[in-house]
């Protein structure tokens, strides 16, 4: 697995982003980068996965740059809940990447570089009710014994990895989802709706970030 190949980009709302060369798309909204994140995966995700919860399992598919879990671990001062959050990389990128990204002008609680030196596969108490763990390994093969109550499903857009879209990838999380579990994603695809519907997960299509109709946010009944 190779490290990622990307050039830098400035979205709207002021934050960073990065283009991959080798899946040719961004790694987030060139509308906003930080004002999707926020949007789908906290608004639309976190803050619908912690009702009734005092500790919550998180799997990321898709670290990138580390932005969803510091702005994960930033909204934790306002909950009441322990995460234990699991971030899946297949193609990290670099330290050097990591360093020009200008996320530290978002107030959030450390620098993607921060992130980016963690070693691999070990889990580490961030703050007191915050653990990380990164992961290298290819998602769908991703194995876990214990299940996850959120999962943020930010691969790459299903023209650039059509695969992660399809019945496979998706059956894997609705696998890995405890009951009551939420699956949520910035993708509105009617194909990856009906997927997520034919694993038997209730599947709502949501009002998207600044100039996206829709999102998708799934629950394992
Ligand atoms: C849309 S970007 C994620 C953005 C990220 N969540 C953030 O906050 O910056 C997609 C990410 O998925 C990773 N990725 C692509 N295919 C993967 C795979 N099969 N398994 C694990 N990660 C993968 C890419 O390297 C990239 O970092």
């Amino acid at each position: 697995m190779d490290e990622a190949q990307v050039r830098h980009e400035l979205t709207a709302d002021g934050s960073s982003t990065l283009f991959s060369e080798a899946f040719g798309v961004s790694y987030h909204s060139v509308h906003g980068a930080v004002q999707e994140s926020e949007h789908v995966f906290i608004e639309a995700g976190l803050k619908e996965a912690i009702k009734n919860k005092s500790h919550l399992r998180l799997l990321e598919v898709g670290l990138g740059t580390g932005l969803n879990a510091l702005l994960t671990w930033k909204r934790l001062s306002e909950l009441d809940v322990q995460i234990d959050y699991t971030a899946l990389e297949a193609f990290p990128i670099s330290l050097e990447d990591a360093k020009l990204l200008n996320y530290s002008a978002f107030s959030l609680p450390a620098k993607p570089d921060d992130l980016i030196v963690l070693p691999w596969e070990q889990p580490i108490a961030l703050s007191e009710r915050f653990t990380f763990t990164k992961v290298r390994a290819n998602w769908p093969d991703y194995q876990c014994s214990q299940g996850f109550d959120l999962i943020y499903y930010d691969a790459f857009a299903p023209n650039a990895q059509p695969e992660l879209w399809q019945n496979e990838a998706l059956s894997r999380s609705a696998q890995l989802l405890n009951q009551g579990g939420i699956w949520v994603s910035y993708c509105a695809k009617g194909d990856v709706r009906r997927t997520l519907q034919s694993l038997g997960l209730e599947v709502e299509r949501l009002p998207g970030p600044p100039f996206k109709r829709h999102m998708l946010r799934a629950r394992k009944a």
